[in-house]
């Protein structure tokens, strides 16, 4: 299908920033063709301009020569936005093409089957929800929605009510034996594009470490061995115009760390600039992967980078929207610093000066960070965002009296 979007390669602006973050620096360091500049004072504050969202190459990320183009580029996305585009990523179209492939053929079985993997069933949260099941901001959302996690043996010890709730988090995911009759590529399809989307977010967390001068590891000691993801696969079916709005995913903020998306080519999906507090279409862009940082990632770096709030609006397209977010969040067994110790805010703002520190320590095996003690638990973090969102999960495995 021919893109519906491409995404150009915006200069740096100047934006009038509301983030306590906003530094002469900072501003300085922007375009040079603010008219501001040019006239006596008072000056006038310009006015907000809308920021579009950047296209990333992951190649310049692997090239030495074109590495910090790449970070400033990431950089300036994440401070501004919080969100970007990724493409040569290294998943193959054949790949993603068959990953949208099955999970549109599972969404086609009929409903009996799916309910074979009824989300409910699962103690790990894993499975298949039905559609306006979902809450996201107290609104219910429009889509069905099929939900896979690390395939592991559960915790035998798990207790509810004595044990930490989040260690009922890890288990295996549903394969219900007629569903893999029906598709028997199902499984393996799954488990591939995980494992692949866990590589990739790997590196793009590299990638964030050191755009923020930080070692180019930071991130993968942070995250622990076991990594915890969840894959959200998601249709949102076609609606008539006439008929009553609803919102297909209410406005929200991802509460982990990263979130790589996988979407067709129908739309709908929306990103708020936080300056302005518009609406921005995050139109699709064939063989790319939109890149988005969560909470988690906003709080540790004090609001320097941003979190985006994005919604999905209703489908009145005339065709059934799918899209797979893939949410990475360090192992739930990690304590998660309140801040980075190492992160100087006033230097990050100055790339320059970030940049050579990051190239500085990528020579390096320092670890700085890792003897921050305080912390929020991760397991509770992420438990405490899959409960809100599953109550009956909760209600059925853990909501125990002893
Ligand atoms: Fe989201």
């Amino acid at each position: 299908m021919a893109p519906l979007y491409t995404a150009s390669a915006p200069s740096r602006r100047t934006r009038a920033r509301t983030s306590s973050f906003s530094s002469n620096a900072l501003l300085s360091s922007l375009s040079t063709t603010s008219s501001a500049t040019a006239i006596a004072a008072p000056a006038p504050k310009p006015a907000p301009t809308m920021v579009s969202i950047k296209t990333l190459s992951l190649l310049d990320f692997k090239n030495a020569a074109t590495r910090p183009r790449f970070l400033q580029e990431m950089r300036d996305s994440l401070m501004e936005i919080g969100t970007f585009y990724i493409r040569d990523h290294g998943i193959a179209g054949e790949i993603t093409d068959d990953a949208m492939k099955t999970v549109q053929d599972y969404f086609a079985l009929p409903l009996e089957e799916k309910k074979k993997m009824l989300i409910g069933n699962s103690r790990h949260f894993r499975g298949y929800k039905l559609i306006g099941e979902e809450f996201t901001n107290s609104q219910v959302d429009h889509r069905e929605q099929l939900q896979f996690g690390p395939e592991q043996q559960p915790l035998e010890s798990f207790q509810p009510g004595q044990s930490l709730n989040y260690e009922g988090l890890q288990g295996p995911n549903q394969w219900p034996r007629s569903t893999l009759e029906l598709l028997p590529s199902f499984q393996p399809v799954i488990l591939d594009f995980m494992q692949r989307l866990e590589q990739l977010s790997q590196t793009l967390m590299e990638a964030v470490a050191l755009s923020l001068g930080l070692d180019q590891d930071f991130f993968r000691t942070m995250f622990g061995p076991d990594p915890y993801y969840r894959l959200k696969c998601a249709k949102y079916p076609s609606v008539p115009h006439e008929k009553e709005a609803k919102i297909g995913c209410g406005a929200h903020k991802d509460t982990g760390f990263l979130t790589l998306l996988l979407q067709d080519m129908v739309g709908g999906l929306q990103g708020q600039d936080p300056v302005t507090g518009q609406w921005m279409d995050t139109r699709p862009i064939p063989e790319s992967f939109i890149v988005t940082m969560g909470e988690s990632v906003e709080r540790l770096t004090g609001g320097l980078y941003h979190a985006t709030v994005h919604r999905v609006l209703n489908n009145t397209s005339g065709y059934d929207r799918y899209s797979i977010p893939f949410f990475f969040d360090p192992a739930l067994s990690q304590t998660i610093p309140h801040s980075i110790q190492d992160l100087n805010q006033s230097k990050v703002l100055d790339f320059e000066e970030a940049l050579e520190n990051a190239m500085t320590k990528m020579t390096t095996d320092e670890k700085k960070g890792e003897t921050e003690v305080e912390g929020w638990s991760n397991g509770a973090h992420i438990f405490e965002t899959v409960h809100r969102c599953h109550p009956e999960v909760y209600a059925r495995w853990y909501d125990k009296e002893l």
